[in-house]
């Protein structure tokens, strides 16, 4: 489990308490780094088809759900480029490459003179910022984006680094010696170099069945509907600091059954560098109370822990967002059995994907949508209009296999 994001870092720092968050310990340096660009998805195939199209039409791209807690995806950086596996977070803005495969420079990495620090929820990077070519899929490159290349890092095990598609702002102080600085981010440079007519991405995460699945797609430049059903459902980018620096939206409540979790409108945001979903602390209290015999493992994993006897009764989770409600299943709160020696967490418990975010509600950052909630929904981050859009997509509800 892991938070790319700076926003559960600024919650932490902040927090009277820290949490065991910090403690989870997952072992990925067992994998090896993964290559799986356009091959071995259902999806693969719409986005072969999606590369004929004419450029300035959105791209949709295959992304991989590597070792269950992390989507990442194929980016070339270089000319000729060097393929990088690269997290998808949405709740950071700096691309970089380096913690896995190493920077490989070529006659376009051109340094920018900066040096570049970012601290995220769980790890690090700093390193030296260029600008270089970058390829997101064939026929759609960046000219002089600036990547960081990692030096030293943490916590970025069989991974080679992120592609931030959250808001510029978030680049702010993290150049020396330009610390006032932004530095433009992949969709910054794609809209203004014509290879997108709208900065929107559109993400599709769903369960995985193995470690190392290609069942994801992100879509640069627009929405794909092959991806969701029904319609969209959009809601404003909150004013709420400090989620409103990020994708953040306020959900009206949340409820377990027929208890109320989040009894009012409250500020959080989506994020797809987060495994997990967290609530607020005063919030993680109700849903815990709600079913019987359930304990936060507080020591170890800092996972919810649930009796096989309670999960039969376990109740729709419901999120409300701009009057409709987006649902986990009894599924959808668990960590399936068989995944949790992968986990690094004991095997034979059944542990679950929602837990507290380590302070109570009221500081404008209540939850965090991790991408355990995105595998039931298409999103849709909408920069042009300020918004982020929700759809049913055909996995959103499942039967529970325990
Ligand atoms: C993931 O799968 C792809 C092909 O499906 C393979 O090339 C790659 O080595 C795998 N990575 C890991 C970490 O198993
Ligand atoms: C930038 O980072 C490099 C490599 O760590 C270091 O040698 C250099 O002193 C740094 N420059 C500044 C201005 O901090
Ligand atoms: C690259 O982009 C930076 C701003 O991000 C700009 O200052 C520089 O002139 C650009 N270089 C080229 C070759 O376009
Ligand atoms: C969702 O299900 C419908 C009906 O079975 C099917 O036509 C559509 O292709 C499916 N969509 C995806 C993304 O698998
Ligand atoms: C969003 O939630 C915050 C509390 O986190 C609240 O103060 C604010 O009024 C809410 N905004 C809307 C539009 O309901
Ligand atoms: C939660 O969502 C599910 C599925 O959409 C729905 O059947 C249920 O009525 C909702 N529960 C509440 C309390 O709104």
């Amino acid at each position: 489990m892991r938070s790319f994001s700076a926003f559960l870092f600024a919650v932490l720092i902040t927090a009277s308490r820290s949490t065991s968050w910090a403690s989870v310990t997952i072992p990925l340096t067992k994998l090896e780094h993964t290559g799986p660009y356009l091959q071995g998805s259902p999806h693969a195939d719409r986005a072969r088809a999606s590369f004929l199209k004419t450029t300035s039409d959105p791209k949709t791209i295959p992304a991989t759900n590597l070792v269950y807690i992390q989507y990442t995806t194929s980016v070339g950086v270089g000319s000729p480029p060097t393929y990088y596996n690269l997290v998808i977070d949405t709740g950071s803005s700096n691309t970089f490459v380096g913690t896995g495969k190493k920077y490989v420079r070529t006659s376009t990495s051109v340094p920018t003179g900066q040096n570049v620090t970012v601290t995220y929820g769980t790890g690090f990077f700093s390193g030296i910022e260029y600008y270089d070519t970058v390829t997101l899929a064939p026929g759609f490159v960046i000219t002089n984006q600036s990547i960081g290349d990692a030096l030293k890092f943490a916590s970025f095990d069989g991974v080679d680094g992120i592609i931030g598609v959250g808001p510029v702002d978030l680049t702010q102080g993290k150049l020396f010696p330009d610390t006032g600085a932004l530095t433009p981010t992949i969709m910054d440079n794609a809209l203004k170099q014509g290879l997108i007519k709208q900065q929107i991405v559109g993400i599709s995460f769903a369960p995985a069945t193995t470690s190392n699945d290609t069942n994801g797609a992100i879509t640069y430049g627009g929405i794909d509907p092959a991806f969701y059903t029904g319609d969209i459902t959009y809601t404003p980018i909150t004013k709420t600091s400090r989620s409103s620096l990020y994708w953040g939206i306020n959900v009206t409540e949340a409820t377990y059954g027929t208890h109320t979790v989040i009894p009012q409108s409250t500020a959080g945001i989506v994020d797809s560098g987060t495994t997990l979903v967290l609530i607020a602390d005063d919030f993680f209290s109700r849903y815990l109370e709600a079913i019987p015999g359930a304990y936060l493992d507080v020591d170890n994993t800092g996972l919810i822990v649930i009796p096989p006897s309670s999960i039969a009764g376990m109740q729709p989770f419901n999120f409300t967002i701009n009057g409709r409600a987006f649902t986990m299943d009894t599924a959808a709160q668990l960590i399936p059995l068989d995944e949790n020696a992968i986990w690094g967490i004991e095997t034979g418990v059944q542990y679950g994907v929602i837990t507290k975010l380590g302070a109570d509600s009221g500081r404008g950052s209540d939850f965090i949508l991790g991408q355990k909630f995105m595998e039931k929904y298409y999103v849709v981050f909408d920069t042009d209009q300020s918004r982020v859009g929700f759809a049913y997509t055909n996995h959103t509800f499942s039967a529970y296999l325990p």
